[in-house]
């Protein structure tokens, strides 16, 4: 496991309460439009932070393809979807980079707090290109790097050093060749940018 990769043995943090708080997913998929019945997959899903509003977001007729490379994450997933009785989830174990899942299959990608954890985020973006219809939409949500706001939570978040910088991610998502609409109004000390496939 790399440095910036995060560690399993802090999962429970990952359930604080206090997270909601800083970032109302369900907020952000309602301001995403009717998701009721669509096909997502989320990359670093985690414990199901964001895994669960988007399940809920795309309803009984949709359906969520959790995608985290850490088998112990995955584990903890799958107990949680089975104690909350979640059945429109499938739990994936597997890297962003390459995912088992169709071309064209998917109306979005999510990933909250795993884009700058990736190890080889150009193969991920190649990956979101196979993945999306032409329709789809790319949504990451990140930490701001502190060069990019005066909005920290401080002694929350990986180090800055780990932080991508927005111009960054703009110019990684535009050359895989996707428009992106970079929005930092959403949350106080974290970035959503949308990508859409040119
Ligand atoms: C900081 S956690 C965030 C989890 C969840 N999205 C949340 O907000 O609570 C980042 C997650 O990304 C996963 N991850 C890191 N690199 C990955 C990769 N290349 N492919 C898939 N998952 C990855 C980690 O195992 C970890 O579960």
């Amino acid at each position: 496991m790399h440095d910036k990769r995060f560690d399993p043995a802090r999962a429970a943090r990952l359930d604080d309460e206090k997270r909601s708080r800083e970032l109302p997913l369900a907020a952000l998929f309602e301001r995403l439009g009717d998701l009721k019945g669509q096909r997502w997959a989320e990359l670093g899903a985690g414990t199901g932070f964001a895994t669960l509003p988007l399940a809920t977001a795309v309803g009984p007729a949709g359906r969520v393809w959790a995608v985290d490379v850490e088998p112990r994450m995955v584990k903890l997933l799958r107990a949680r979807l089975r104690r909350e009785q979640r059945f429109n989830v499938e739990t994936v174990c597997a890297p962003a980079e390459q995912l088992p899942l169709s071309d064209a299959s998917l109306d979005g990608v999510l990933g909250v707090i795993c884009w700058h954890e990736l190890d080889d985020r150009g193969a991920a973006l190649a990956e979101c290109r196979r993945l999306l219809r032409g329709s789809g939409r790319l949504v990451l949500v990140d930490w701001l790097h502190r060069d990019d706001t005066g909005a920290d939570l401080p002694g929350s978040g990986p180090s800055n050093a780990h932080r991508l910088r927005l111009a960054a991610v703009a110019d990684e998502l535009t050359g895989a060749g996707f428009n992106v609409e970079l929005r930092r109004d959403c949350f106080f000390a974290h970035y959503v940018a949308i990508g859409h496939k040119v």
